[in-house]
């Protein structure tokens, strides 16, 4: 298929392991089968019905428009009030964000695609907190970036590294720090203490800091989330410098249940910002305008309707106690830190070398009264090949009753591995 005229960029674009699963799984709900598919980060709680009044308003007037390349004026608005609004509610005072702030991509995927376009030329490097979402490796791929990575462990409760191990991974090619919190896959939420350091390491190597924020709501224990949007520098001139290199994504998918509708944010200076915006107009042209508005009117209904994300960040904790609770009474032989974000456990079973081969054994060849999981294998988190190898991530996207079932249907997965791996390594008998 004419291999050799693709440009190299193509190599890294192989389809995620998560996109992977989710074909297999699709296809056998398409068969008629049980799924639990806690494989993708997909909510499953209904989005607010502003969102869906909003749309028919719009489409309503018969014209549906370019949107100016930097988003609608109303979203950017809009969503520059839910951030303030947001900021209230935690009493951070020292805070404003203007509509000048804000700018509207096709999903934080955008955000963070355009980001790299706007920073890297081929080669550059961009240093990321593992675990991460492993897309980024190819949103950077596809402008000539580098993925490289600072590894922490789940037995440290995945905490930072010291300054000078994070220094070490800094090259005259590294362009930004990219950190992700509450984190996916791990949960975990980078303290004030992490992310000030983390941006006095930005300020000190004249780098960019990216925070990709968008579990900022999703909060499944006591300590909310400390956004990049906080930090101060004492100092004035390093506070401008730093201001000027620091950009935070967003993403109405989510909080708001809204992942098909495909709209993000960047936030950041406007100077910075016009650099991305300018990337979206050279590859999108803008964001549907109808959708635009949609996400607008929800972000406008939250603000009057608190009740939605107190409601969903119950609904996700709920979820989360059933889950754990399965866990210690299936698998009582699994590593499994409770997250204090996002919507994901993860879980490594020290029983199993290859957690890949387990979750396709458990999707394809087993199920328990006709249903079966399909979970994610957390290797691809892991920039280094020897890391993740028996670990796996599950989605918290079902009801508890569900979450506890799928907790109780690996466990059995489990021991049918087990002994199907015990058989296949049997000598052959002729
Ligand atoms: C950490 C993280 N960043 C970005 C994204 C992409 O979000 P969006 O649907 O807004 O493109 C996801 C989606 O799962 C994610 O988990």
């Amino acid at each position: 298929m004419n291999e050799g005229k693709f440009a190299d960029r193509v190599k890294y674009l192989a389809p995620s392991p998560i996109r992977k699963m989710m074909a297999i799984a699709k296809e056998l709900v398409a068969e008629g089968k049980t799924v639990y598919e806690l494989n993708i980060g997909q909510p499953d709680i209904q989005c607010i019905p502003e969102f869906a009044r909003a749309i028919n308003k719009k489409a309503s007037t018969g014209q549906i428009n370019y949107a100016p390349y930097i988003g609608e004026k109303y979203l950017r608005e809009t969503f520059a009030r839910y951030l303030n609004h947001y900021f209230d509610r935690r009493r951070v005072s020292h805070l404003v964000v203007d509509t000048e702030n804000v700018l509207v991509t096709v999903g934080a995927s955008h955000a963070l695609s355009n980001t790299f376009l706007a920073i890297c030329d081929p080669g550059d490097e961009i240093l990321v907190i593992e675990p991460f979402f492993s897309p980024y490796i190819g949103f950077l791929a596809v402008s000539g970036g580098v993925l490289k990575s600072v590894p922490t462990r789940a037995e440290d409760g995945f905490a930072l590294p010291s300054d000078e191990e994070i220094q070490k991974h800094i090259t005259p090619k590294t362009k930004a720090i990219l950190f992700n919190s509450p984190n996916n896959p791990s949960g975990k939420i980078f303290s004030k203490e992490e992310v000030e350091r983390l941006a006095r390491i930005a300020l000190k190597n004249d780098l960019f800091i990216i925070g990709d924020e968008v579990y900022r709501e999703m909060i499944l224990g006591e300590t909310e989330a400390f956004s990049l949007l906080q930090v101060e520098f004492s100092d004035e001139d390093e506070n401008e410098k730093f201001k000027n290199s620091m950009i935070v994504v967003d993403s109405s998918s989510k909080s708001f249940s809204l992942c098909g509708v495909r709209i993000g944010f960047v936030v950041s200076k406007p100077g910075l910002l016009e650099k991305i915006a300018l990337v979206n107009a050279h590859t999108v042209a803008c964001v549907s305008d109808l959708l635009q508005y949609g996400v607008a009117g929800a972000y406008d209904a939250i603000l009057s309707q608190p009740e939605f994300l107190e409601n969903l960040r119950n609904t996700y904790r709920e979820r989360l106690d059933a889950t754990m609770e399965a866990i210690d009474e299936f698998l009582p032989n699994v590593v499994a830190p409770r997250p204090a974000g996002a919507f994901y456990v993860m879980i490594k079973f020290p029983e199993i070398d290859d957690a890949n081969e387990y979750c396709h054994f458990m999707l394809e060849k087993f199920n328990l009264g006709g249903e079966t999981v399909a979970a994610t294998p957390a290797h691809a988190f892991y920039r280094d090949p020897e890391l993740g190898k028996n670990e796996i991530r599950v989605a918290l996207v079902v009801p508890p009753d569900k979450m506890r079932k799928s907790i109780r249907i690996m466990a059995e997965a489990l021991k049918a591995y087990k002994i199907f791996k015990g058989n296949q390594a049997k000598p052959a008998l002729w």
